[in-house]
């Protein structure tokens, strides 16, 4: 057994792991041994041990994909001890006979990863919503401070995001890890410290608590939802964790108020993504769950919940939309609301039974803006479409449609490709890459807008007319 003594950053780890590849050192004949237990420091902080022999240069290289680096990265700040043995051992699979193992999901070496990851992940974006300042005046001047129990080791981590979020005010966040500070010039990391060290509630905290009170939104009250995405794990930290009992009892009330009340220009939100990690093919729940919790594109935040497909899952029409409407936001249904209305007219005018079809969207998060009263639907950019694409395409791997149905220039741009006009197109069955065809009538929509009142007939009839041509794919 060799015993490899290393500052616990990723890249030291890396240093030392290529030490022991290059002494062809199995799993099993590796101990990992971490030098301090403060914080996994970026380089940024600590740097690469000195003492480090570098291989020589006729050594023997390895290679490991580009995503093992940045799984790597984020796994190395999980608290588990034995993230260190399992970055050894995926690496050392890598280069003895599987180069291609990060692709097979349902490996217990490469899930296990892919869930750390996701922990570790979901940490840094907990931190992020759930830190709050409290002020504090030093001889330094007023210095807001915050204490937080991160699950993981990401406080050097995340620091730089909140020395970009509050640059102009000095701060200090205290963990049982490691501190992070911020005097508006330099950040430095500190080891851990204790709750007392941390100030009790200021005058700011009623100010927010009122804030609080006044953007909680009762129409997207998920209780389970917000029990797992704010886990009462947090909830000692957060002022406003008090409020949320006497919130959630009136929450059916305040509803209605709100819906008709919400005139307030928004302040443009933090923009956030990661990367979607699709669950075992087949995994259908699991599938969906992962779409609840989807930030490849900021659309989430502004949305009351993801809108999934729904209908058959062998249905042999799969038909896609642009994205949910305001209805279908509050629903969680895609097409429940005046397009959808109209949609299962013309389908019923057209012989074409809707609980035959598998309906869904392009993009599933509502995108909006508010005007007056009301929500204003927008149109998703090509970012938005490309970020949501991979749940599309999930959806269709799993139901195997002979039929995919575009409604509008969005669904045709997600599933046919940019460039095709539905105006030039409507009617017409384009080849697509999956390898199923795509029926291209026009958005249902569209007729609701169309001004000219003496065309609405014949409108209809056309779309009706586009439909129909499903009957022929629901029988073969
Ligand atoms: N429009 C769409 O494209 N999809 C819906 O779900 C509702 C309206």
């Amino acid at each position: 057994m060799v015993v490899f003594t290393f500052a616990p950053t990723f890249s030291a780890w890396k240093t030392k792991a290529r030490l022991a590849l290059q002494q062809e050192l199995s799993p099993q004949d590796v101990f990992w041994k971490e030098e301090s237990s403060i914080d996994t420091f970026p380089d940024l902080f600590l740097g690469e041990e000195s003492s480090e022999k570098q291989p020589a240069a006729s050594a023997k290289t390895f290679r490991v994909p580009r995503e093992f680096l940045t799984l790597g990265d984020v796994v190395a700040c999980h608290r588990d001890p034995s993230r260190w043995d399992l970055l050894y051992r995926l690496v050392w699979r890598i280069n003895h006979g599987e180069p291609h193992l990060l692709d097979h999901t349902p490996d217990p070496d490469v899930h296990d990863l892919l869930l750390k990851e996701r922990a570790v992940s979901r940490d840094v974006h907990k931190m992020r919503a759930f830190i709050r300042f409290r002020e504090v005046a030093t001889d330094d001047g007023m210095w807001h401070v915050a204490w937080f129990e991160p699950q993981h080791h990401i406080v050097a981590r995340n620091a730089p995001f909140f020395v970009e979020r509050f640059a102009s005010i000095k701060w200090s966040i205290l963990t049982p890890d490691a501190c992070a500070h911020w005097d508006r010039k330099e950040l430095r990391i500190s080891p851990g410290t204790t709750r007392d060290q941390a100030p009790a509630a200021d005058a700011a905290e009623e100010l927010w608590k009122t804030y609080y009170r006044a953007f909680f939104n009762p129409a997207r009250l998920k209780p389970s939802m917000m029990r797992k995405e704010m886990s009462p794990y947090y909830w000692n930290n957060l002022p406003e964790a008090m409020l949320i009992p006497t919130l959630l009892a009136e929450a059916a009330g305040r509803t209605a108020t709100m819906v008709a009340a919400s005139q307030a220009k928004r302040t443009p939100e933090l923009v956030e993504s990661t990367p979607i990690r699709l669950p075992t093919k087949g995994d259908w729940p699991a599938l969906k769950e992962a779409a609840e919790s989807c930030r490849a594109c900021p659309l989430w935040k502004n949305a009351t919940c993801t809108v999934f497909g729904e209908g058959p899952l062998h249905a042999r029409v799969l038909v896609v939309g642009e994205q949910p409407g305001d209805q279908e936001d509050l629903a969680g249904r895609p097409f429940v609301g005046p397009a959808g209305q109209l949609f299962d007219r013309a389908l019923q005018t057209a012989g074409v039974p809707r609980d035959h079809l598998y309906v869904t969207n392009a993009v599933k998060h509502f995108k909006w803006t508010p005007q007056g009263k009301r929500r204003l639907h927008q149109k998703p950019t090509s970012r938005e479409i490309a970020a949501c694409r991979p749940w599309l395409t999930a959806e269709i791997d799993h139901v195997k449609p002979k039929l995919l149905v575009c409604l509008g220039s969005t669904a045709v741009h997600s599933v046919v490709g940019n460039g095709i006009k539905v105006t030039q197109d409507r009617g017409q069955t384009l080849p697509t890459e999956f390898g199923i065809p795509a029926l291209i009538p026009v958005h249902p929509s569209s007729l609701l807008r169309q001004p000219d009142r003496s065309r609405e007939a014949a409108d209809f009839a056309a779309f009706v007319a586009d439909l129909a041509k499903i009957q022929d794919f629901l029988s073969k």
